[in-house]
């Protein structure tokens, strides 16, 4: 009888709500500032814009401050295509992607994302320095340095774009003091060595430096 009235008790008891764990994980997610928010903290809403990305890869970042600032012309800048082999952003970056086909997936991608904003997004299929070649000194409101994270090729990025700045604009990165990759913040305060107090640290391991 004890038993009984044991399980009987048990079936009545009002059933725990089921949680849903990639529910909750992916609002957690979704609740996390992300790159593009630091950039869109810095970017005026009602004034044209230029600016440029370096390493766009599915245009994450592109299709949202397109996406928010309507009169924003960017720059995207990427030659989606498989690092060689030897490269040191091809050993260094885990998340290179080192097949052809997912270069060309991510390119695809982009394209679609970005259709929406017409002649506003300018897309670069090359690499950094190729780019840098053909945007005028002086012509920029900010550059985000996102593509070849090793020590070198922060560095060289930081030397080829610093220049494009207008007065007042920003440069900026993505991945400082990210522990797989050193070379990031390593080449950031030796570039801004004397100044490094000014150097804005926000989230998503973003860094910033306001000329
Ligand atoms: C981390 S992803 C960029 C992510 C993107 N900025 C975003 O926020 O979604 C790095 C990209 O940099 C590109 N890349 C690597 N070396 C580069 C270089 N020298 N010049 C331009 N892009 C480069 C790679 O092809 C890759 O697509």
């Amino acid at each position: 009888m004890k038993r009984i009235r044991r399980v009987l008790g048990n079936r009545n008891k009002r059933p725990t709500p089921e949680i849903n764990i990639k529910e909750l994980v992916k609002k957690k997610r979704r609740s996390k500032r992300q790159r593009w928010d630091a950039i869109l903290s810095r970017l005026p809403i009602n004034r044209p814009l230029v600016g440029a990305e370096i390493g766009v890869l599915n245009g994450n970042t592109a299709f949202r401050i397109l996406r928010a600032r309507p009169l924003l012309v960017h720059y995207m800048i990427d030659p989606w295509t498989v690092p060689k082999k030897d490269s040191s952003y091809f050993n260094s970056d885990e998340n290179a992607i080192k097949s052809s086909m997912a270069h060309e997936a991510a390119y695809n991608k982009t394209l679609k994302r970005v259709e929406f904003a017409g002649g506003r997004a300018i897309i670069m299929r090359m690499f950094s320095h190729e780019a840098a070649q053909k945007i005028k000194d002086g012509s920029l409101d900010f550059v985000f340095v996102d593509g070849d994270h090793t020590y070198l090729g922060v560095s060289k990025d930081l030397k080829l774009w610093i220049n494009k700045l207008k007065k007042g604009g920003w440069i900026g990165g993505h991945d400082y003091d990210h522990p797989k990759l050193p070379g990031v913040k390593k080449a950031v305060d030796e570039f801004f060595e004397g100044y490094t107090e000014q150097i804005e640290l926000d989230d998503n391991r973003t860094w910033f430096v306001r000329f």
